[in-house]
């Protein structure tokens, strides 16, 4: 035995519950998945082998340049004349990549996918690698492998429109695809003997799952009442030590927390700034002054000079409007704004109310370019951003008391500001 006690040796199977194989890929040199995660320890494609009286189902393929290691390992445990099923969980190249040759291997199997995977398994699978018959599976289907009940959940948009879970009724074992993984690849595979990965798991969390939160909790609802003896992710660890721990992280992290700061009736607005000279810090006070005076709306006002912009992000996830301001530097808004910004990738903001304003010295792109970002982040901008050239007047602030008021008028549903709607509202 060497000192990490190698359970994945090459071309051998894992069985992680009676009857069931890990008969996934190891990759331990990988650094960046997707582009944007990191990761300090690589990544694993688990797939999973189902034997039941009457045949074989594969839950999920690798990476295709991973295939040979899979193969090897299903070619321990079955033959292919035995695989009488394949079900994919997520289409994401990192999941189907084998699936072409699996096919082709084990062309009786029928192939299961999610209802709403169709026109991906056609777009990531073009017509030269052969045309694939499908059964689209929607929450509730089973399929019977002899003393054996695969049963389907649906949950969409964790991460991809396509994503399904497969619970095998009698282990008690949820093959959860994306949901509950982690990047973080290590040979002793379970839980109960990888390294410490929660940081993996929060981190793949945040990044992949954290702006579908909603979907998460719907997810949680259909997972909760299962019986779980083991959950098997398509990455990281199986999680065969109180697995159920797992969903609970899932259920802290999706759950709303600023209801416990917030009023019941009461809806968040934030407003961050940035200010050269004090010109747009002035005007962000007045722009709070005039939203604080719509009752039911709370704000909050933030220099981003005095703060890192990660822990805003929290905050921002969960408020109902926000208002940037920026002077225009050289054409463009300002660096901390811009980060700021560029943070919220990962989290839901559609249908939030969203403004710009900023003092300027002579183009003042700043605020149009800000609205233009809201915009594309989803947000709804019902009032046109406030621009003041240079030191504003006790007129103009009475204008971004005004600017203020109206953007909160449109979140409570007053004043009859219009809606300004963005074209990507309306496909
Ligand atoms: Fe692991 Fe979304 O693919």
């Amino acid at each position: 035995m060497n000192s990490r006690d190698d359970l994945t040796t090459p071309g051998k199977a894992v069985e992680v519950a009676p009857g069931v194989h890990w008969i996934g890929a190891m990759d331990p040199d990988l650094r960046t998945f997707d582009i944007i995660l990191k990761t300090a320890n690589g990544t694993t494609y688990n797939s999973y082998l189902v034997r039941g009286d009457d045949g074989v189902a594969v839950i999920d393929t690798v990476k295709a340049g991973f295939q040979g290691e899979f193969f090897a390992r299903l070619e321990s445990v079955a033959d292919y004349s035995e695989i009488r099923t394949i079900v994919l969980n997520h289409l994401e190249p990192d999941h189907s990549g084998a699936l072409p040759e699996l096919m082709r291997r084990a062309p009786q199997a029928s192939l299961y996918i999610s209802k709403r995977a169709t026109s991906m398994l056609k777009a990531l699978l073009k017509p030269n690698q052969g045309g694939f018959e499908y059964q689209r599976a929607d929450t509730g289907d089973r399929i019977e492998l002899g003393g054996r009940t695969l049963r389907f959940l649906h949950t969409p948009f964790l991460h991809w429109p396509d994503t399904q879970c497969t619970y095998l009724e009698e282990e008690g074992v949820l093959f959860s695809g994306d949901i509950f993984g982690c990047h973080y690849c290590d040979s002793r595979l379970f839980n109960d003997r990888a390294g410490d990965f929660r940081f993996s798991f929060d981190y793949y969390y945040a990044h992949i799952m954290r702006p579908f939160k909603s979907h998460v909790r719907e997810a949680l609802a259909l997972i909760g009442p299962l019986k779980l003896n083991l959950v098997a992710p398509a990455h990281g660890p199986v999680l065969r030590d109180r697995p159920r721990r797992y969903v609970n992280r899932y259920r802290e992290l999706s759950a709303p927390s600023i209801d416990a700061e917030m009023g019941e009736d009461e809806r968040s607005f934030l407003i961050f700034y940035m200010s050269s000279y004090g010109n747009t810090a002035r005007m962000a006070e007045s722009v709070a002054d005039g939203a604080e005076s719509v009752a039911g709306v709370r704000i909050s006002l933030y220099d981003l000079e005095g703060g890192e912009v990660e822990p805003f992000a929290d905050l921002i996830e969960e408020a109902d409007a926000l208002a940037f301001g920026s002077p225009t530097i050289n054409g463009d808004a300002v660096k901390p704004v811009w980060d700021l910004l560029s943070s919220l990738t990962v989290i839901d903001l559609r249908g939030k109310v969203g403004a710009a304003f900023g003092s300027y010295g002579w183009s003042g792109e700043a605020v149009s370019m800000v609205e233009d970002r809201l915009r594309g982040l989803k947000l709804r901008v019902p009032v046109q951003g406030k621009r003041i050239k240079l030191v504003p007047t006790e007129d103009e602030l009475e204008e971004c008391r005004s600017f203020g008021r109206q953007v909160a008028q449109a979140l409570v549903g007053e004043g009859g500001a219009s809606r300004v709607f963005d074209m990507a509202d309306l496909g």
